[in-house]
């Protein structure tokens, strides 16, 4: 039977917002009939579901493509098909550079996938932006094992930050209604799902009705979905300082599934770049922002993003970035060197830092970073934590899952540990994981 259904290697790029669509996009070609393949040589589809972030991001779609080119000649070439953000961003231009795409498919119109295969001419090209499409129906994970998953409520953003292609790429700020949502976690938890991550561009400022027709917001809607039968743990992922409201303090403060790890990016440390950036608040807002998270729930550990190397960014500029860091004592964090993004604003301004600078900032950012990072996770050794075990691990006997924080942890236990917490009791540090005991389990 496997043998006559067509293969599809899908690869994906980017944020949670991009892994989630890839699952659906998955989910959704399983139905058509197609079988995951684990090499392009094997597809008689590819998917390669892109991001335009940054340049090196964008490039990779290319190199990738260059890669794949030599399919195209061989007996039974494959069609290869660019969804995602590049496609959306550069629309037919892909073709400029890459005549032998068959397919080039926008975020937004990812489930009109199958009706495009079908089309009788190649090649095709969907950017429509049809949203509450998209997310009809709820997707039927491929893996009866899976403990953790992702849920988007949110897509798009309103922002307009000066650097960045996500307003162009995503479009507008839309909340999935209520009812989508809960109906979907419902599916997850029935599937087996232990731990959801509400997902978006802007989670925080998800604002949908719910089935009484009446407006829900970020914080009501965790309580919702906290509420549901079977739901161990609830994350979220990206939130912005600026919609920090007293419902989700609220959340924080009662909801003992809400997991104490927030990412709340800040980007920069200096006032003149977050206006020059438009982040609509000052390092002095963003540092009350986590007080008030903190004063919710005293454990909470934050991490967050950066951007070095902004147009105008002086050594004071990125000094006081170092500063915040030092303030604040992130858990983790991610730091990018500014690239300059076509068609934003900050790519027209005039004082753009030369890339020698970029990378010094960068290295001692992330040095500063890195040892924040080794310090939490010391921090945990001997002490007794909750850990959700979600799979295997890599060697015989281990299993592995996450702690509150999100740290990944290692111990040697019984498989049918696998989608339920226990007491571990953290004894040594790894590079980027701890080791642990089970103390106790309470299935
Ligand atoms: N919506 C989220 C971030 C989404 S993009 C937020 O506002 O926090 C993920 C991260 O990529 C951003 O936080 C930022 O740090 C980085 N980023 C976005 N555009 C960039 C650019 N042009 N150059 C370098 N990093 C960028
Ligand atoms: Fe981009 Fe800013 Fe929107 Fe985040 S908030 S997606 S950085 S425009
Ligand atoms: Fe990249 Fe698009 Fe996500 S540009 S970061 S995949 S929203």
């Amino acid at each position: 039977m496997l043998f006559s259904m067509p293969g599809v290697w899908i690869k994906n790029f980017g944020c949670q917002t991009n892994v989630y669509d890839a699952e659906r996009i998955s989910a959704l070609l399983r139905k058509e009939g197609y079988h995951t393949v684990t090499t392009p040589a094997a597809a008689q589809l590819i998917v390669l579901n892109t991001c335009h972030i940054r340049e090196k991001a964008t490039e990779k779609l290319f190199s990738d493509l260059g890669r794949l080119r030599a399919l195209k000649t061989g007996p039974l070439p494959p069609k290869i098909f660019v969804t995602g953000c590049v496609a959306q961003a550069l629309g037919k231009e892909i073709w400029q550079r890459a005549p032998w795409v068959d397919g080039i498919v926008g975020p937004q119109a990812t489930h009109r996938l199958p009706d495009l295969l079908r089309a009788s001419s190649q090649p095709v090209l969907c950017l429509e932006k049809t949203l509450p499409e998209k997310f009809q129906e709820p997707i039927l994970s491929d893996s009866p094992t899976k403990v953790t998953a992702l849920l988007v409520i949110q897509e798009g953003c309103d922002n307009g930050c000066t650097y960045c292609v996500v307003p162009s790429t995503r479009g507008r700020s839309f909340s999935r209604p209520v009812a989508s949502v809960l109906e979907e976690a419902r599916t997850l938890l029935q599937q087996g799902v232990r731990e959801i991550t509400l997902v978006g561009q802007n989670v925080n400022a998800y604002c949908a009705q719910d089935e009484t027709g009446a407006l829900c917001d970020f914080g009501s809607l965790l309580f919702l979905v906290a509420a549901l039968p079977g739901i161990k743990r609830l994350r979220y992922t990206t939130s912005h300082p600026q919609d920090i409201t007293d419902t989700l303090l609220r959340a924080h403060a009662t909801l003992p599934s809400l997991m104490p790890a927030v990412h709340l990016p800040v980007q920069s440390g200096s006032d003149a770049i977050l206006r020059a950036m438009k982040r609509p608040y000052t390092r002095t807002l963003y540092l009350e922002a986590l007080e008030k998270l903190r004063a919710a729930r005293s454990d909470i550990a934050f991490s967050s993003d950066f951007i070095v190397g902004f147009p105008g960014e002086t050594e004071e500029d990125f000094q006081a970035t170092l500063a915040l860091v030092e303030e604040v004592s992130y858990a983790q964090a991610y730091a990018f060197k500014y690239s300059i993004r076509p068609g934003t604003p900050a790519a027209s301004l005039p004082e753009q830092v030369p890339d020698p600078v970029k990378k010094q900032r960068l290295a001692s950012l992330l040095a500063l970073l890195e040892t924040q990072q080794q310090a939490f996770y010391r921090q945990h050794l001997g002490q007794v934590v909750d850990v959700l075990f979600e799979k295997r691990g890599r060697h015989l006997g281990e299993i592995t899952g996450r702690t509150p924080h999100f740290l990944p942890v290692v111990v040697q236990g019984s498989t049918d540990l696998i989608g339920s917490c226990c007491s571990v009791r953290l004894t040594k540090g790894l590079s980027h994981s701890l080791q642990g005991e089970i103390a106790e389990s309470s299935l």
